[in-house]
């Protein structure tokens, strides 16, 4: 480990394990990290006469990431702290550093008494990482809630708010996936609660939790303990078998596509959408191709949920990519359909 001259400076760390900064788990190692604490740690490094020009890479909770090799760029560890309420009259704004927890920040707003991020509750990794793929559960996603966020520009040393338009939300998609992946990182988010709360119990899975319950009237608090039942009936727990999520998105076809799916397969799961295409649960189409609990090494499909992937104790990347490649070619065999995978590879 090296340090800097300068006593406030950050340190840049040597040869550092990567295995326990990513939910899957994987072996890599970043030839050089930095952990970022505050928006001045990250001007020190964007204004230092080598580390500003070298390339980087931002990592948040490496919740969404699938590490198939080691890291040559400097690697930016986003830590920034810090969790405010703002009364902002109509609506509370939540604001919360980059390198919180997405969960523990739910929760804190919850014991605030300010709900509305109770359908989120249980999403692994950290406040800064929810916009890039704008993380979304149970019928409500981060854009539904966001106010604005603030970035800072790795290629002009500027600090930018950003509002929901300026961010691109999409369907686990933002501008931070696309033209500013890698160049912009985000120090601090911003969500906006509005006080006159209304319960999202519109998922199924919710409304059988509800019913079985007997509750007419679910607070919040409530709502977040069923979402958490219900993830953690069937989604693995990191600390058990390194997952990231979902590893696909569910695809959406053209109407033409869907109704041809649907003649030859008429027990596809499907949600019509607003403008006439179709939603497929990518879950369903790899569970029909008979994936659940096959293994490619030490990466497997979970037993109970074909949607996710996972670490079933000493996986490698590339294990992870041929099971996704495989899956993926499947599927596309079987049913013509094309799945995206929502995790970043590296
Ligand atoms: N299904 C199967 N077999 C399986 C898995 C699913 O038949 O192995 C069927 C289910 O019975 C269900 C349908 O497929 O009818 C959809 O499955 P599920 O509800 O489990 O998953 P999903 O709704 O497609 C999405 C998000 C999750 C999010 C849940 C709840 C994506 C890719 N995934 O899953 O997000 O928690 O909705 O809103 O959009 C994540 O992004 O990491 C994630 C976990």
């Amino acid at each position: 480990m090296e340090t800097t001259s300068s006593q406030s400076a950050p340190t840049i760390e040597q040869d550092v394990d990567l295995r326990h900064c990513n939910s899957f788990g994987l072996p890599a190692r970043a030839r050089r990290l930095v952990r970022i604490r505050s928006e001045a740690d990250l001007r020190w490094v964007v204004n230092h006469p080598d580390w500003g020009r070298a390339s980087k890479f931002i990592l948040g909770g490496g919740s969404n990431l699938v590490f198939t090799r080691d890291l040559q760029p400097l690697v930016l560890k986003v830590e920034v702290p810090g969790l405010r309420l703002i009364d902002a009259g109509d609506a509370w704004i939540v604001e919360a550093g980059a390198g919180e927890r997405w969960h523990e920040l739910v929760m804190w707003t919850l014991e605030q008494g300010a709900p509305g991020l109770e359908n989120m509750a249980l999403i692994p990794g950290t406040v800064g990482a929810a916009p890039v793929q704008n993380i979304g559960a149970y019928g409500v996603e981060l854009k539904d809630r966001f106010d604005s966020l603030d970035t800072l520009d790795l290629m002009s040393g500027r600090v930018v708010r950003l509002d929901r338009e300026a961010c691109h939300f999409g369907y686990r998609d933002s501008v931070f996936k696309q033209h500013l992946a890698g160049r912009s990182v985000i120090l601090r988010v911003r969500l906006r609660l509005p006080k006159a709360w209304q319960p999202e119990l519109g998922y199924l899975d919710l409304q059988k939790a509800q019913e079985a319950a007997g509750v007419k009237e679910p607070d919040a608090r409530q709502i977040a303990d069923w979402v958490i039942a219900i993830r953690r009936a069937k989604l693995p727990d990191p600390a058990q078998f390194g997952n990231a999520g979902s590893f696909f998105k569910n695809p959406i076809v053209s109407e033409a596509q869907c109704r041809e799916v649907i003649a030859r397969e008429p027990g596809i799961v499907h949600y019509p959408l607003p403008d006439g295409r179709c939603k497929l649960a990518a879950g369903w189409l790899i569970d029909a191709c008979g994936w659940k609990g096959k293994s490619v090494g030490g990466a497997g499909v979970y037993e109970k949920q074909a949607l996710v992937l996972v670490n079933r104790g000493d996986a490698r990347g590339a294990e992870v990519i041929t099971l996704a490649q495989a899956i993926q070619a499947s599927v596309l065999a079987r049913f013509g359909v094309v799945l995206e995978a929502e995790p970043v590879v590296v």
